[in-house]
């Protein structure tokens, strides 16, 4: 899919007052410094359209961002970073899963986890949790550039290993990384299969 167009739309902190507009949308989702915002940038071939940065809790208001003027993906704040305090992480976790629970449009989320990084609580609870609210998911695997090739191959099987402990297939996944831009036409034209999906449906 071409990316024609990506224009910021709105930041917030109320799901209530996310767009109105009843088109297909997709969330980024992980912990803190993941990749999420980065991934967004090399999606759409747009430098600086996310902000991102090199210390985790970047990222703190669900982000909307139109696409070719018929679909939004959006930016969340990661989940688990232990620097901001408590209070400020509860009201995060609450506007997150409401958000979640809560937007219609959301038509898949994909979870980011780090290549490098065995599988982690987190994300296996919070998978288990989007599984229990029917809300589709697919894997993303990010900053694939920094493992070597063997290394990478190696670090998927097991993930998908032991994702085989909770789910009786393994979900949709992609392999990323946002500096050399691989996974992009696989991401994106997985995106585009499901909009067409929802506009001849
Ligand atoms: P929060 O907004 O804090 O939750 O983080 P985030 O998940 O949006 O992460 P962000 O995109 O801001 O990236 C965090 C750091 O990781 C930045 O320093 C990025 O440059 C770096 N990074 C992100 N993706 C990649 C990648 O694919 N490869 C490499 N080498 N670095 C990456
Ligand atoms: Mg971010």
């Amino acid at each position: 899919m071409k990316i024609n167009s990506a224009e910021f739309v709105i930041s917030n902190s109320d799901v209530a007052k996310c767009p109105n507009d009843k088109l297909p949308e997709y969330a980024f989702i992980g912990r803190s410094n993941v990749g999420k915002s980065s991934l967004i940038n090399m999606l759409t071939q747009r430098k600086s359209l996310a902000k991102t940065s090199g210390k985790p809790g970047k990222t703190q208001l669900i982000n909307h961002f139109l696409i070719n003027k018929n679909w939004f993906l959006v930016d969340l704040p990661g989940y688990g970073y232990a620097r901001v305090s408590k209070s400020t992480k509860k009201v995060f976790q609450k506007f997150i899963t409401a958000y979640f629970a809560k937007r219609k449009q959301l038509v898949c989320a994909f979870v980011l986890v780090d290549s490098r990084h065995d599988p982690q609580k987190i994300d296996l609870e919070f998978m288990q949790w989007l599984g229990e609210h029917q809300i589709p998911f697919c894997i993303i695997f990010t900053k694939a550039d920094k493992l070597s090739k063997t290394k990478l191959p190696v670090q998927i099987n097991n993930y998908i290993h032991e994702m085989m402990n909770y789910w009786e297939q393994m979900p949709p996944y992609f392999i990323t990384s946002s500096s050399s831009g691989l996974g992009k036409e696989e991401v994106l034209a997985y995106i585009d299969q499901i909009n067409q999906e929802i506009s001849t449906s």
